[in-house]
């Protein structure tokens, strides 16, 4: 593996490896991670062209935690605000030894052009472009499940909400199908859903009581307004009269069944309050898994290296 750019065509073996690397990375209390020299003298540049609280930070903290020098990009305040353009900057940071670019992009495919670009020594890792791939996230949701329920050969997992504009829910699919899990549903309002979802593997549900009913696992998405133009955009009290998760709909899921969200969340928009900080939710573990992930992640990609 050079670079990271989706989960989709990756092997189950890869996938496996990634996951099996995260787990050397935590202690037993699962909240741990151990520093190691993997990365010793290389240098990580984040270049997040899109706001970021958890994504950034652990992969600032697992850059770190793999001995590597980090550079956190303040895209605001660069040269990207007078009009340099993206492989400009790539090439500019290339000239200061970049080893790893970690990008996020509003734009698809961005972090495709800049593989393409950089050097063959030059690894890049998407941290989230546009509506296509989050692949750490997908990654790091795939070590939550495998943490909880241990194999995925038995599990009927729900994916909720607004499915046409998240990366998430793409990276997601990709790992679950490919990893084995019995059936994966994605459940949202039509509007939500996109037509290519069924092709994907998929089952959809346009009713929430049926999507969720005997899962072991839901991750809820969140309602994406800033990628929304006023037709499609529900008002919050609608949407999570039909769509959010409350206690009383969690019922319907398996009684040991576990709540995701990758985050950031909205609190009585797409799930209910009581459900965040329930017992059944693991959304704070997810962030903490998170750092483990990325430093499997960059450790595969560029750790073997002198
Ligand atoms: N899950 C996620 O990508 O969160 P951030 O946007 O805060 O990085």
């Amino acid at each position: 593996l050079i670079h990271l750019l989706s989960t989709e065509g990756l092997s189950k073996d890869i996938l496996t490896q990634i996951l099996d690397t995260a787990g050397n990375f935590v202690s037993v209390n699962d909240r741990e991670v151990k520093k190691v020299p993997l990365l010793r003298g290389k240098s990580v540049f984040n270049l997040f062209f899109e706001n970021s609280t958890r994504t950034r930070t652990t992969f600032e903290i697992a850059a770190k935690r793999l001995s590597a020098d980090v550079f956190n990009l303040d895209i605001a305040r660069s040269s990207a605000s007078k009009g340099e353009t993206l492989l400009d900057t790539i090439d500019n940071l290339s000239a200061m030894a970049a080893d790893i670019f970690v990008v996020r992009h509003s734009e698809s495919g961005a972090p495709y052009l800049i593989a393409k670009h950089v050097a063959p020594h030059v690894h890049v890792v998407n941290a989230g472009d546009g509506r296509h791939a989050h692949p750490t996230q997908g990654l790091l949701d795939m070590y939550t499940i495998r943490h909880y329920k241990k194999d995925f050969s038995n599990l009927r997992v729900a994916i909720v909400g607004d499915v046409l504009h998240s990366r998430v829910a793409r990276s997601d699919i990709h790992a679950l199908t490919t990893l084995g899990a019995a059936e994966v549903r994605v459940v949202g309002p039509r509007t939500l859903v996109p037509s290519d979802m069924a092709s994907m593997g998929v089952r959809v549900f346009h009713n929430l009581e049926e999507g969720i009913k005997d899962c072991d696992v839901i991750i809820m998405l969140r309602l994406q307004n800033e990628r929304m133009s006023g037709a499609l955009l529900p008002s919050s009290q609608e949407y999570f009269k039909s769509f959010g998760l409350t206690e009383k709909r969690l019922e319907l899921a398996k009684p040991d069944a576990i709540v995701m969200h990758p985050g950031p969340i909205n609190r009585g928009v797409e799930i209910d309050s009581a459900v965040v900080d329930g017992p059944q939710a693991v959304i704070l573990s997810q962030v903490t898994f998170g750092i483990a992930v990325r430093m499997a992640v960059m450790s595969i990609v560029a750790g073997n290296e002198a």
